[in-house]
């Protein structure tokens, strides 16, 4: 059994964990940006890199303390090297560096999406590969069929924004504050679903791809028409990714064939209504459903920790001159989607 420290900061948390090989959780410390960010609307990546330095070593040292551990009984220090906000990404991966020099331990730089990837199977032992992974978080939304840690298909992605960044400018639009998801989430429940006429863009294409921008466009067209209710603006926008999700999905289950496993992962994996329907595709197709616990879905250090084992477990590991990567496809031979700001 080998133990691993992960640390996470490409984003706005900061996160340490320490993880085993054989999926015990020994600690997991995580510090939130919210409160610097919420007076912009959104996370400004100067300020997210400075609360990273700040935070990172004592809630490294934090997590050694709750797993009761010293540094040099750790195996493998895993550190998110990238996509993300390159000057948080930086902060965690050369602190990581600087432990495994000092500490003269491997060290594993792993994608953050490849955490998201395999963070299932921290929580499901049974999760076998291949599975298809529905990732939706606020940077991100793919589908992929995932053969092995390192071994990812690419069969969609967004071809504009990701299904959480459209829930973070929904409620930025409705004046909800940030971050927007489950805030929109909230108030859609005493809203009508059916009450506002919003698109479903790329439904029924061809494209496997998704798009949420012109979602988006028309969200800020209903409110500006002031003709609806905020809670009905909200819950028809949500109704609305709910069916691009579905619809998307069905379509790669149609082109690429079921696996045993549909699973999600992401933050938009809280959202209780996409959860709902994800549940409804796998039955449909025969598919068992696997999600993370919330806590797993979002940003944390764990799945970094976990994505850690995986590689460490098949000999992977990395140099330290390993350079911070603020783009980062988890599928290199996947076929460049359209799009001026497809990220992967
Ligand atoms: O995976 P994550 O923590 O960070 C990224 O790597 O992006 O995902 C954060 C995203 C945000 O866009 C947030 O609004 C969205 O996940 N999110 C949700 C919900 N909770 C978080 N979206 C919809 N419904 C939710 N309940
Ligand atoms: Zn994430």
């Amino acid at each position: 059994m080998s133990v691993i420290l992960g640390i996470e900061s490409s984003c706005d948390e900061t996160a340490a964990a320490l993880v085993t090989s054989d999926r015990q959780i020994l600690a997991h410390k995580l510090a939130g940006q919210e409160a610097v960010h919420a007076p912009f609307g959104g996370v400004v990546p100067e300020i997210a890199a400075r609360a990273h330095a700040e935070i990172i070593t004592p809630l490294i040292e934090a997590a050694l303390a709750e797993a009761n551990l010293k540094l040099d009984q750790v195996d493998a220090i895993a550190a998110t090297a990238g996509p993300g906000l390159i000057g948080g990404v930086m902060v965690g991966l050369v602190t990581g560096k600087a432990l495994a020099m000092a500490a003269d331990k491997p060290l594993i730089a792993v994608n953050h999406l490849e955490g998201h990837a395999l963070s299932p199977r921290l929580a499901n032992p049974e999760l076998d590969f291949p599975y298809l992974l529905l990732l939706a978080s606020g940077g991100h939304c793919q589908i992929l069929r995932v053969e092995g840690a390192g071994q990812y298909r690419r069969l969609a992605t967004t071809i504009d924004d990701a299904a959480g960044e459209a829930f973070d400018k929904t409620a930025k639009i409705l004046g909800l504050g940030y971050p927007g998801g489950p805030k929109v989430e909230a108030l859609a429940k005493t809203g009508n679903a059916a009450a506002v006429p919003l698109p479903r863009p790329l439904k029924g294409s061809k494209e496997p791809h998704f798009s949420f921008a012109g979602l988006k466009s028309a969200v800020v067209r209903a409110h500006q028409s002031c003709e609806y209710k905020s809670e009905d603006i909200a819950s028809s926008f949500q109704q609305a990714v709910v069916d691009c999700l579905k619809d998307r999905l069905e379509k790669a289950i149609a082109d690429h064939g079921a696996v045993p496993h549909l699973v999600v992962a992401g933050g938009v994996a809280a959202n209780g209504p996409i959860r709902s329907m994800l549940e409804q595709v796998a039955s449909d197709h025969g598919m068992q459903f696997t999600a993370p616990p919330l806590w797993l879905c979002t940003d944390n250090a764990a799945m970094i920790a976990w994505a850690g084992a995986e590689r460490f477990a098949a000999g992977l590991t990395d140099t330290l001159d390993f350079a911070a990567r603020p783009r980062w496809p988890l599928d290199p031979a996947a076929e460049k989607a359209r799009g001026a700001g497809v990220k992967a």
